[in-house]
């Protein structure tokens, strides 16, 4: 919580305006972000995901766009959000502003000369999962990004926030891009929809065509970009493959970058396949503003106990031996039946450290010294079944509003070099095939689902870490003990009490 000011201070450029050697230059507009892992308990998700439950401890990686706003102009550091499509910021006279400062930027539409309420578009107002909320008022103003000045944008201005909020690094303001289906307004009464940044850069001939590619780089990275109306074609590795979208069962509509997870794979460093399933019709959510992957709960479970994972107290969060990540393992995710793309993801990206304290990673005192991670992947219920950054960084992932398609590729980590294409109405460069996608209509989450056949075990070549299995339970064929665990949150402190007995304790 700390340390996020040193985070930030990482890149030096504002934003850029990218363009291809290659003339003539394609009309694109590129903004780098910055990344912050925060180490936070009891984070709600950015913006309201009905019924997602990231669960109690959740770490929110943030990513981050220079904005400023207003005239003359103020500066704003918001989260980029995929899951939602209203640009937002938190208000000076705000309670949540004078009680934490509202560090990522403050805005105050009196010293604003172009600030315009916008009453006839009803109260802004957004939802946390946990209940906690944001309420204000839409306004338009100046936004700058890029060097771009996008002048009357309809944002939303935060003024009330209800419930606990946890953390005092949740103050900042989002930049959500998806569909404007989902705006705030927009949900309320689908026909009133207004032009969001997307839309506005479409609108204003910035770009050509309403879709954008968003490179997270890699775990470690502190930086990546997102390049509205084109593609880095240096930035991912062979061709991007197309997926379509699928509608919102419940409205019908476009709204959620939601796809159909057709295969899921788990291999070993040599690439023997220990898990193989390629028969699955999953709707499956891509969503840049959530940390953890959400799985359907049979497909997750036979995950979970094939790493050997534990989650305390019964909850969302599953523990596992941080030395997961270093056995070469991965997931391999699969899209839109044979001919889709599929996208290697690390087991090294999904062990997440506890990420603040870097030296005092939980360990299971007796009788063996494990440092434990957090796992990237949970069980949906009834809830979605999404894809956040623990997967999205492993790709490079177009986003088309217009052709209402994905276009996915293994990302490129650490790419220097570019070049930038712009994207059309009729082509995304650099896409070879097109999956036709398989039919994700009746599925519906696996409910108390009964396990006849026996569930995997992985051990990836570990001989080594046979023991640590054996502590956490592995070894045992059983499903994953229940640790009883108690959250000391102020302290930075979860102690488990009564693991095999009552000798155990992690500590941090
Ligand atoms: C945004 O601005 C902050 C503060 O000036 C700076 O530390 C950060 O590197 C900038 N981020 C980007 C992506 O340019
Ligand atoms: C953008 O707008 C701000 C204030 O609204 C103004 O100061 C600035 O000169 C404008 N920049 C460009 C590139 O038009
Ligand atoms: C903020 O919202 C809460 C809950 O809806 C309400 O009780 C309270 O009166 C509001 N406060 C202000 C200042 O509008
Ligand atoms: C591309 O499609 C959008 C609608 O999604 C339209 O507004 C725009 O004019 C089209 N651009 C071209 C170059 O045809
Ligand atoms: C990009 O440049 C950095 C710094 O020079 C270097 O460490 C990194 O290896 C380069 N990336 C690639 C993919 O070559
Ligand atoms: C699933 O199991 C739980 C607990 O055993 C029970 O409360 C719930 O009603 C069951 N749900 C269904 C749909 O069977």
């Amino acid at each position: 919580m700390h340390s996020t000011a040193t985070l930030f201070a990482i890149l030096a450029a504002v934003a850029t305006v990218a363009h291809a050697a290659d003339a003539p230059q394609p009309k694109v507009v590129g903004l780098p972000f910055t990344r912050t892992k925060k180490d936070v308990s009891q984070l709600p998700p950015l913006a309201r995901r009905e019924a997602v439950q990231l669960g109690l401890q959740n770490e929110r990686w943030g990513y981050n766009v220079n904005v400023s706003v207003g005239t003359p102009p103020r500066s704003f550091q918001l989260h980029l959000d995929t899951g939602s499509s209203d640009t937002w910021l938190p208000d000076r006279l705000s309670n949540e502003c004078k009680r934490t400062g509202c560090k990522y930027g403050v805005f105050e539409k009196k010293l604003s000369s172009t600030f315009e309420e916008l009453s006839t578009r009803g109260e802004f107002e957004t939802l946390y999962e946990d209940g906690a909320g944001v309420t204000g008022i839409y306004f338009s103003d100046t936004l700058n990004m890029g060097g771009l000045n996008i002048t009357k944008l309809t944002m939303g201005l935060g003024i009330n926030f209800t419930g606990t909020r946890m953390t005092p690094d949740t103050e900042g303001g989002i930049m959500g891009i998806g569909y404007e289906a989902l705006e705030v307004s927009a949900r309320k009464d689908p026909s009133n929809t207004y032009p969001n940044v997307p839309k506005q850069l479409l609108e204003r001939g910035h770009i050509s065509s309403l879709a954008y590619s968003l490179w997270l780089n890699d775990d470690d990275a502190k930086f990546g970009n997102i390049l509205f109306g084109g593609v880095d074609t240096e930035k991912f590795q062979g061709d991007l493959i197309s997926v379509p979208i699928v509608r919102s069962r419940d409205t019908g509509l476009y709204d959620r970058f939601t796809v159909a997870l057709s295969g899921l794979a788990v291999t070993e460093k040599s690439g023997k396949k220990v898990y193989d399933q390629q028969d699955l019709t999953v709707p499956a959510s891509l969503d840049s503003g959530s940390t953890i992957t959400s799985l359907p709960d049979d497909l997750a479970t036979r995950i979970l106990h094939g790493v050997g994972a534990f989650n305390p107290e019964n909850g969302n969060v599953w523990l596992v031996p941080c030395a997961l990540g270093s056995q070469g393992a991965s997931m391999k995710f699969s899209f839109g039946g044979t001919n889709g793309p599929t996208i290697a993801v690390p087991f090294e990206d999904l062990v997440i450290p506890f990420a603040s304290l870097p030296n005092v990673a939980p360990q299971l005192k007796e009788p063996k010294k494990v440092p434990i991670c957090k796992l990237g992947i949970d069980r949906a219920g009834n809830g979605p079944v999404i894809l956040g950054d623990t997967f999205l960084r492993s790709a490079y992932v177009v986003y088309d509003l217009h052709k209402n398609i994905i276009a996915l590729a293994p990302t490129k980590p650490y790419a220097n070099d570019s070049h930038v294409e712009e994207i059309t109405n009729l082509s995304i460069p650099g896409v070879t095939a097109t999956a036709k996608g398989v039919d994700v209509a009746s599925y519906s989450p696996p409910v108390n689902t009964s396990y006849t056949s026996a569930l995997p075990t992985f051990e990836f070549g570990m001989a080594a870490q046979k023991e640590i299995y054996a502590v956490v339970g592995l070894a045992t064929g059983q499903l994953p003990p229940q640790l009883p665990l108690q959250l000391i949150m102020s302290g930075f402190a979860i102690i488990v009490a009564g693991l095999f007995g009552g000798s155990l304790m992690v500590l941090w």
